[in-house]
C-alpha cells in the first residue's frame, strides 16, 4: 500500500516536470526565437532577389527620361566581350585560375546581354519591326554561341583548344554584333518615341537585373 501510494506520488511528480517544462518562457522563446529567424532569413533573401529587380527598373526609367539610346548598354556590352575575348586568346602563361576567371565573367556578361536581348529586344524586333526571318537567325546565332561556351569550358585545360574555341567564339559574336549594332538596333530605334524607349530601357535593365 505505501508502495503504491510513493509510485503514485513519483508519476504525478514526473507529469509535474514535463508541465512546466512545456510552459517554460524560455523554451516558448527558443521556438519564437527560430521561427522569426527563419522568416526573417526568408524575407532576406526574397529582398535580395527583388531589390535589384526594382532597382534596375528605376534606374531604366531614369535613363530613358534622361534621353539615353536604350541599345547603348547593350552595345557597351558587346565592346567588353570581345575585350574578354582577345585577354583570353592572348593569355600567356597556361594559368588555369585566370582563364577560369576570364571564362566566368564573359560567361556572366553573356548571360545577362542574351536574356535582354532574347526576352524583350528581339521579339519586339519581330512584332513592331518585322524582321520574321532576321529576329530567327539571331535567335539562332545565339543557341550556336551558347554551344561554343560549352565547349570553351571543356578546353580549359589544354592550351591549344582553348584557343580554338576561343577564336570560334570570337568568330560567332563579331558578325553577330555587327549585325545587331549596323542594321537590327537602328530599325528598332527608328520606331521608338521617348516613351517607347523609355519603357525599353526599363525592361532591358529588368532583365539584365534577373543575373546576378
Ligand atoms: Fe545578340
Ligand atoms: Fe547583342
Amino acid at each position: 500500500m505505501f508502495g503504491f501510494a510513493l509510485e503514485q506520488r513519483s508519476i504525478r511528480k514526473t507529469a509535474d516536470e514535463c508541465l512546466t517544462c512545456l510552459r517554460h518562457p524560455y523554451g516558448v522563446n527558443k521556438s519564437r526565437t527560430y521561427l522569426l529567424l527563419g522568416l526573417g532569413t526568408a524575407a532576406g533573401a526574397l529582398l535580395g532577389r527583388l531589390l535589384p529587380v526594382v532597382f534596375a527598373n528605376a534606374s531604366g526609367v531614369a535613363q530613358g527620361l534622361a534621353g539615353l539610346d536604350p541599345f547603348a548598354q547593350l552595345i557597351q556590352q558587346h565592346r567588353t566581350l570581345l575585350s574578354v575575348l582577345d585577354k583570353m586568346e592572348h593569355l600567356t602563361a597556361p594559368d588555369w585560375a585566370k582563364r577560369r576567371l576570364l571564362f566566368l565573367a564573359l560567361k556572366r556578361t553573356i548571360g545577362k546581354h542574351a536574356l535582354a536581348e532574347e526576352n524583350v529586344v528581339y521579339p519586339l524586333l519581330k512584332t513592331q519591326a518585322e524582321r520574321h526571318e532576321s529576329t530567327q537567325k539571331l535567335y539562332r546565332e545565339h543557341a550556336s554561341m551558347k554551344i561554343h561556351i560549352f565547349e570553351l569550358e571543356v578546353a580549359i585545360r589544354s592550351t591549344d583548344e582553348w584557343r580554338d574555341a576561343v577564336r570560334a567564339l570570337r568568330s560567332e559574336i563579331e558578325p553577330h554584333a555587327r549585325e545587331e549594332e549596323q542594321t537590327e538596333f537602328p530599325r528598332l530605334r527608328e520606331l521608338l518615341d521617348k516613351k517607347g524607349a523609355t519603357q525599353l530601357n526599363r525592361k532591358i535593365r529588368q532583365e539584365e537585373a534577373l543575373v546576378i
